[in-house]
């Protein structure tokens, strides 16, 4: 599949903690539904986790659960590559090309940076800056066209633009220049109790995971804010939770907004949450009945992630090599 002529999608997902409601209707669940259409590479990116101080133990354990959830989700190690990013050391040696080709000044306006830096503020070292370079090495290695991310990430993908579009206006057409891919419905999943900040899981109770049992979900739904308006309706500036609680809803049905709304008009919010609740939970209940299965399952797990990274390094060797040559580096 490393030569057919789809077009290639990559993306990724820190393994920094359970994975969340928000990563799956903002990423992954595009992820599966591009897997026919497109060469699809999906990484687990563990290099980009360790800007954060990271228990050893914890990051193996939660690498592995990760991959399951992949694969759970519906993501098939047959068509798509699925592979960790620590296997394949062309990331980190492309990012290092690439720094020499971004500003001090463009890496200082990043969103997420200044977010970590604040929430992290006796942690603010040099990989949490330069975190956005290793993206863009991520995505440029593998020559995406597309990369389907939540609407956080835009800002990274478009400064991964900016670089590849320098690096080849230098040396010719190196890299091809990503679009990012934002779905319609689930690109910004705010917290269930802070619904006008966006669902993280370094707040559990706001935040549902993949892995959460089902009366946990019940319980994080029926306490969700709402507010005073007494009246369902989608308006996210007035009304944050509850238009935060028709998207989740929308998302996970692929109801539209105006049906959803035409289904609950006239109802109070606790039955809106209750309907939300279940029907998270009903999708959510074969995903993590599924990971629990293929986690029993480690040899499984790991022939797919050392043969996913065996199909990766030969597509960013590739890249990598091609990026040398230009640069003036004698070949090996
Ligand atoms: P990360 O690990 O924070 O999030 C993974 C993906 O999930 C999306 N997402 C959300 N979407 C909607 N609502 C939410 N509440 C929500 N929370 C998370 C994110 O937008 C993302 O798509 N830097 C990236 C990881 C990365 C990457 C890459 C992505 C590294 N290299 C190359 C794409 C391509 C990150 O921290 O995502």
């Amino acid at each position: 599949m490393e030569n057919t002529a789809k077009k290639r999608i990559f993306s990724g997902i820190q393994p920094s903690g359970e994975l969340t409601l928000g990563s799956y209707m903002g990423a992954i669940r595009n992820w599966t539904v591009l897997q026919d259409a497109y060469d699809c590479v999906y990484c687990i990116v563990d290099l980009h986790t360790i800007t954060v101080r990271q228990n050893p133990a914890d990051l193996r354990r939660r690498c592995m659960a990760q991959l399951a959830q992949y694969v759970a989700c519906g993501l098939d190690p047959e068509k798509s590559i699925l592979f960790i990013q620590s296997h394949v050391p062309e990331h980190a040696e492309l990012s290092w090309i690439l720094g020499c080709y971004t500003q001090f000044g463009e890496l200082s306006r990043m969103t997420q940076f200044k977010q970590k830096s604040q929430r992290h503020a006796d942690n603010i070292n040099a990989g949490l800056f330069t975190y956005p370079v290793l993206m863009a090495a991520d995505i440029l290695l593998y020559q995406a066209d597309l990369v389907p991310v939540g609407a956080d990430q835009k800002q990274h993908v478009e400064l991964c633009r900016d670089i590849a579009l320098r690096f080849n206006h230098i040396y010719g057409d190196i890299f091809t220049i990503p679009e990012p891919f934002i779905p319609e419905i689930g690109a910004r999943v705010m917290s269930l109790n802070h619904p006008e900040d966006k669902m993280s899981k370094s707040d559990p109770e706001g935040c549902v995971f993949l892995l959460d049992k089902p009366e946990d979900i019940k319980r994080k739904f029926k306490r969700a804010v709402t507010d005073s308006e007494a009246h369902i309706d989608y308006n996210p500036e007035k009304q944050p939770g509850v238009s935060n609680l028709l998207s989740i809803y929308c998302a996970a049905t692929g109801k539209a907004m105006p049906d959803a709304l035409a289904q609950f008009d006239g109802q109070g919010y606790g039955n809106l949450k209750s309907a939300v609740g279940e029907i998270v939970i009903e999708t959510l209940r074969p995903i993590r009945e599924e990971t629990e299965r293929l986690l029993k399952d480690k040899a499984y797990l790991e022939n797919i992630y050392k043969t996913g990274a065996e199909r990766a390094s030969r597509i960013a060797r590739r890249t990598l090599l091609k990026a040398h040559k230009k640069l003036g580096f004698l070949p090996r």
